[in-house]
């Protein structure tokens, strides 16, 4: 008996991988992360299927869903959004499962702030502008976050910020971000990416207004930084004409020979 996280993808049903699919399809068990976990994916699972949502669960209750799976020698799919190493609270499922000896398998899936990057069409890193994603949070009520890892701290490198779970604090992330981007810095909101009521909200931070944060509420992505709508960028020397390079040498004599 295994218990399979599966990344369940930012909320397009056809944003899952085939594995997870396929895993899906083979699971007698399917528990899943409430409303963020599409039908269209749920429609995967076999029709018997014993299909439960745990977002009205403990952490106690979800393990007895697994245990009682476990001793029935029945495999559950544990479907959570967009992809498992963020914000998904598998860790905690995982160190449960190692303890109580239960077999576990992890199948990534497509995270929220790729999907909002493609509903922007932005390629977040552009060469000479920005070259780091950080992918971030504020506060909120079940979570602190730790001493370091401040908004403002983050600002101060001109990384490009994806901040998630935090639409209802947008005036502060306003607030914390203008001293060190400038209020001609782009903004992009995406609400609900990929879903088929997706909405996007483009400013700068001097231009945007925090009241948008009472329309969109909880499932949003907060990008913010210089690459947004930029076309003030240098090509990628990786295919420069020029560039030397295992897959396109120049001149006769390898600099990459077969095999290194
Ligand atoms: C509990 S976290 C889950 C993150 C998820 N594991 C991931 O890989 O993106 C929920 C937050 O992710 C973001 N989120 C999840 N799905 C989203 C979507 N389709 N569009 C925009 N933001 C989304 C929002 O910031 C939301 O508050």
């Amino acid at each position: 008996m295994t218990v399979h996280f599966i990344g369940a993808g930012p909320g397009a049903a056809d944003l899952l991988t085939l594995r997870g699919r396929d895993l899906i399809a083979a699971c007698p068990v399917c528990l899943y992360a409430g409303s963020l976990v599409p039908q269209g994916v749920l429609a995967h699972c076999p029709k018997d299927a014993r299909i439960v949502n745990t977002a009205p669960l403990s952490l106690d209750d979800i393990m007895s869903e697994i245990v009682a799976a476990h001793h029935k020698g029945k495999d559950v799919a544990r479907l959570h959004s967009g992809d498992l190493s963020i914000w998904s609270a598998m860790g905690e499922q995982l160190r449960r499962l190692r303890a109580l000896q239960i077999s576990y398998s992890i199948t990534p899936g497509v995270p929220a702030f790729s999907a909002a990057a493609a509903a922007i069409e932005a390629e977040l890193t552009l060469p000479g502008l920005v070259q780091s994603v950080v992918l971030t949070r504020m506060p909120g009520r079940a979570s602190v976050m730790p001493k370091g890892e401040k908004l403002a701290t983050f600002a101060a490198t001109g990384a490009v910020l994806a901040i998630h779970l935090s639409i209802h604090l947008l005036s502060r992330v306003i607030d914390e971000l203008t001293p060190h981007y400038g209020g001609d810095c782009p903004v992009a909101i995406v609400w609900r990416a990929s879903w088929p009521d997706q909405r996007i909200i483009r400013a700068t931070l001097g231009t945007l207004d925090s009241a948008v944060s009472t329309e969109l509420e909880r499932t949003a992505v907060i990008l913010v930084g210089r690459t947004l709508g930029s076309e003030d960028f240098g090509e990628s020397r990786l295919y420069a004409v020029d560039y030397d390079r295992r897959y396109r040498p120049l001149g006769p004599t390898p600099r990459f020979p077969e095999g290194s």
